[in-house]
C-alpha cells in the first residue's frame, strides 16, 4: 500500500485521510500512523470508504476498547458496540424532528465521570442538501482565552448531567429510568487536560455542563454562554460537508461538536457510529 497523506482541513484541525482502506486489516504502523494524525487534527475524514457494519467494527475496534452507546434504542442489532445515527425508523418512516437533535454544542458523555477518547461516524446515507457537522478545537479555545479568564478558570469546576445545560432542550432524547447518568452530576475541571499530550483544554459544552460548582447559576450560565462565543469563531472550527463513504473521526476531549441542522427535514439521514473509550496500546 502507498503511504497514507494527510491533508490540512484548516488552521487548527481537520484533517483529510488518503490512502487508506479501512475495511482492510490494518497493521500496527498504519494503526499508530492514523492515531498520530488524529493528535495532530482533532478530526480526520476518510473519505470514499466501502464498509458494512462487521468491517466499520474491525476498524473501530482496531483504535481501541469501545463503548456502547447510552441510548439503548440506538444499538445495532448484531454489533451493540455500534449504534445508528439516524432519522428512519424501523418501517422506514422519516423522523422530521431529527434535524433539530444535536445540534447544539456539546461533547459526547461529558455526562460520564470517564468520558470517551474516540467518536467515529461512517454515512451510508446524507440528505440532499445541508446537514454538515461542525468542530471546535477546545485547546486552542483555551490557549486563545485572555489572561484573567483562563486564570478565573482554573479554579473552577463543572457539573455535567445529560442535557441539563442551557442548550439541552435541542439534545436527542432521554436516558432510561435507571441510568446512573440521568441524574448525578458527572464532576470535571472547567480546564482539563489531554491525556495523551498533556495539552489543556476548556471542557464545557452548552448541552451538558449544568453550571459551575463554585458559581451561582445565573453567572454560571453567563460565562458558558460568553465561552461558547469564543469557542465557536469562525477560526476555531472545521465543518464537515457529509457524502456517502465518508469515516469521520474526531478527538472527543480537544473538540466539541454539533449538528448544523440545516437538511431537509424528510431527506433519509443515516450513519454508523462507534465510540472509543479508551485507546488501544
Ligand atoms: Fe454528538
Amino acid at each position: 500500500m502507498d503511504e497514507p497523506v494527510l491533508t490540512s482541513l484548516g488552521p487548527h484541525l481537520g484533517g483529510r485521510v488518503d490512502g487508506i482502506d479501512t475495511g482492510a486489516a490494518l497493521d500496527d504502523a498504519t494503526v499508530a500512523w492514523i492515531r498520530d494524525a488524529l493528535i495532530d487534527r482533532k478530526v480526520l475524514v476518510f473519505p470514499g470508504q466501502k464498509l458494512d457494519a462487521a468491517g466499520f467494527h474491525q476498524f473501530a475496534r482496531r483504535l481501541g476498547s469501545l463503548q456502547q452507546h447510552v441510548l439503548r434504542k440506538y444499538r445495532h442489532d448484531d454489533f451493540p458496540e455500534l449504534s445508528w445515527l439516524t432519522n428512519v425508523a424501523k418501517d422506514g418512516s422519516v423522523d422530521e424532528f431529527g434535524v433539530i437533535r444535536a445540534t447544539s454544542w456539546h461533547t459526547d458523555g461529558s455526562y460520564t465521570q470517564d468520558p470517551p477518547m474516540l467518536g467515529i461516524l461512517y454515512a451510508l446515507e446524507v440528505p440532499s442538501r445541508g446537514g454538515a457537522t461542525i468542530f471546535a478545537d477546545m485547546c486552542h479555545a483555551h490557549d486563545s482565552l485572555d489572561e484573567p479568564t483562563r486564570t478565573k478558570l482554573a479554579g473552577l469546576t463543572g457539573l455535567h448531567l445529560h442535557g441539563a445545560g442551557p442548550g439541552g432542550d435541542m439534545y436527542d432524547g432521554s436516558l432510561a429510568d435507571d441510568q446512573e447518568e440521568g441524574f448525578r452530576d458527572a464532576v470535571h475541571p472547567a480546564v482539563g487536560m489531554h491525556p495523551l499530550t498533556g495539552a489543556k483544554l476548556l471542557y464545557v459544552n452548552a448541552t451538558h455542563t449544568r453550571k459551575f460548582a463554585e458559581m451561582e447559576t445565573g453567572e454560571s450560565v453567563a460565562l458558558l454562554e460568553g465561552l461558547m462565543a469564543h469557542a465557536t469563531q469562525p477560526e476555531n472550527l472545521y465543518t464537515h460537508d457529509w457524502s456517502v463513504g465518508d469515516l469521520l473521526i474526531w478527538d472527543e476531549r480537544s473538540t466539541m461538536h454539533r449538528g448544523a441542522g440545516d437538511y431537509p427535514p424528510t431527506d433519509r439521514r443515516i450513519k454508523l457510529r462507534a465510540i472509543v473509550q479508551e485507546l488501544g496500546t
